[in-house]
């Protein structure tokens, strides 16, 4: 079997360059081409945050023994709080950057791969040319600066790459080899809840990858193995959790926050606890649900987040609590089943499989029990939807020869269909129906919507256990559709005109054309 690795992957190439109002070329700095987009009128030093962030290859140790060759981005923070940015200096994982509701923030992202990148900042209601979308690609050796204002609520959001070369995507290979960060925003309604913070704030990167040899990161599999890989999705054979393996966490009995993003490329994860009490839900990718809620399980689907509360005051000194990925059927894509078959695919850690994520030790008996409170989110309200609220429908289809796609058609550079282009300021209803066997993680860029249904029409095949434990209160920007499933989600297109993505965000879907352009027309 040929495998690549990281250092052995072509760049992809060339993308067309469509330029869009609003772009500008600042011209030459120092020899490197820097471009401009979306810097909000303001002169630099108005700005309340600056930083630069660099993509840039690097070499991390993450197994005992060799460092492993990985992508990663750095950042160097040039105004601002100093809590602004904090390194993650053990993990290939980009800085956590944290912002304030309101803030202005303008980055330099810096090109320092061989091939083309640009950075998404995922869930961030922003304007169209600052999105990081692959119609702007940052040119190796090159800058780009972006300006933007932060209008979100407060939650739990993340940056990725989101290149797309010639060949197709590059999305699934760049965030793979290391190019993703979280990004927290906060804002004053939350911070008046008093929520476990500090070291009692525990943020959890969820990914899963292979390795071979010296420690290299591996990702397709060659030959039947990627084939597998490109239509299920890429399964690792480990769990890193924030970079590392997992680890065990020395804690106190008083309540903790876990905000934990999966940032795998396809992995489903089911999280539980281990001695099976209720997870308690406190938030999802938009931030706080309006109350807490309590679930036997949660699922999270690729670039999902989930803000969770667990207390451990009645805990004795010295007992354990492990976070789970507990098991669930997987249909005929889990990968044991190919693998088992000796086929393809991996069989280490099919999905569906039962593992640790975090074990947390309780160390110490300083109880400083703030109660959670009873009502977490008074400001924004639902969007109200009525018998007239136009929808709109969108058919998830999968063919061997033809591939993943969206009402029939796949991704097309910029290309938007009659059917994609929608008013500023309306309301609709968005319907996916998903008509394959794999569920799909849909992500809409530039807004947060409100699951309103969810419809079974035909059998899941094969996929069971996860029903209970999907989250659909709260604002989301990415929801998962299980094999035969319509979900109805309601959505308004705020502020901001232009060109915006929708898309699967099981990268492997997406890189192979489940990803389409959509228009906001003002
Ligand atoms: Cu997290 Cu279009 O991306
Ligand atoms: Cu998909």
């Amino acid at each position: 079997v040929h495998r690549r690795t990281v250092l052995q992957a072509m760049a992809g190439t060339g993308f067309l360059l469509t330029l869009s109002p609003g772009f500008l070329l600042t011209g030459c700095d120092g020899g490197v081409r820097a471009t401009e987009l979306g810097t909000l009128g303001l002169d630099s030093e108005e700005y309340d945050v600056e930083l630069n962030l660099y993509a840039t290859p690097d070499s991390v140790s993450i197994l005992p023994g060799t460092p492993s060759e990985v992508w990663r981005y750095r950042a160097e923070l040039l105004k601002g709080p100093e809590s602004t940015v904090s390194e993650n200096p053990d993990s290939y994982l980009g800085p956590t950057i944290r912002l304030r509701r309101g803030q202005t923030v303008k980055i330099h992202i810096h090109n320092e791969l061989p091939e083309d990148t640009t950075v998404h900042w995922h869930g961030l209601h922003v304007p169209s040319d600052v999105d990081g979308q692959p119609r702007l690609p940052i040119r190796p050796g090159e800058m780009m600066t972006v300006g933007f204002e932060v209008l979100d609520r407060a939650g739990l959001f993340w940056y990725h790459s989101h290149a797309h070369g010639e060949q197709g995507g590059r999305v699934g290979f760049q965030s793979y080899a290391g190019l993703a960060g979280l990004l927290i925003v906060e804002d004053d309604e939350e911070l008046g809840l008093r929520l476990p913070a500090g070291s009692d704030e525990l943020l959890l990167v969820l990914q899963d990858r292979t390795f071979e040899g010296a420690n290299e990161l591996v990702y397709l599999d060659g030959g039947m193995g990627a084939m597998m890989d490109r239509m299920r999705g890429f399964l690792g054979d480990r769990m890193l959790v924030n970079g590392t393996p997992p680890t065990t966490r020395n804690v106190a009995t008083r309540p903790y926050r876990l905000r934990v993003l999966n940032g795998s490329n396809a992995r489903i994860y089911k999280l539980a606890w281990s001695d099976e009490r209720p997870i308690t839900v406190i938030g999802a990718d938009g931030g706080l649900l309006q109350q807490p809620e309590n679930k036997p399980y949660v699922v999270l689907a690729p670039a999902q987040r989930l803000d969770l509360w667990v207390d451990l005051s009645d805990s004795r000194p010295g007992s354990t609590l492990e976070l789970v990925s507990d098991s669930y059927e997987a249909g005929m894509m889990s990968g044991g089943m190919m693998g088992g078959m000796g086929m393809m695919g991996n069989a280490t850690l099919p999905a569906g499989s039962r593992f640790t994520l975090m074990t947390l030790e309780v160390t110490d008996s300083t109880n400083t029990t703030e109660p959670l409170p009873a009502e977490l989110a008074r400001a924004r309200k639902k969007i109200p939807v009525t018998d007239a609220t136009p929808v709109r429908q969108f058919e998830l289809s999968h063919a061997m020869m033809r591939g993943f796609a969206i009402n029939g058609r796949r991704f097309a550079g910029t290309t938007v269909a009659d059917s994609e282009k929608v008013r500023l300021g309306d309301t609709e209803i968005w319907e996916f129906r998903n008509n394959t066997p794999m569920p799909h993680p849909m992500h809409v860029h530039g807004l947060q919507f409100n699951v309103i249904g969810r419809e079974t029409r035909g059998n899941g095949r094969g996929w069971s256990g996860l029903t209970q434990g999907l989250v659909d209160s709260g604002w989301h920007d990415t929801v998962l559709v299980m094999p035969g499933e319509a979900v109805q989600l309601a959505m308004t297109f705020e502020r901001f005109d232009g060109l915006y993505i929708y898309h699967c965000h099981n990268m492997e879907h997406e890189d192979n054309g489940m990803m389409r352009y959509f228009q906001v027309q003002s």
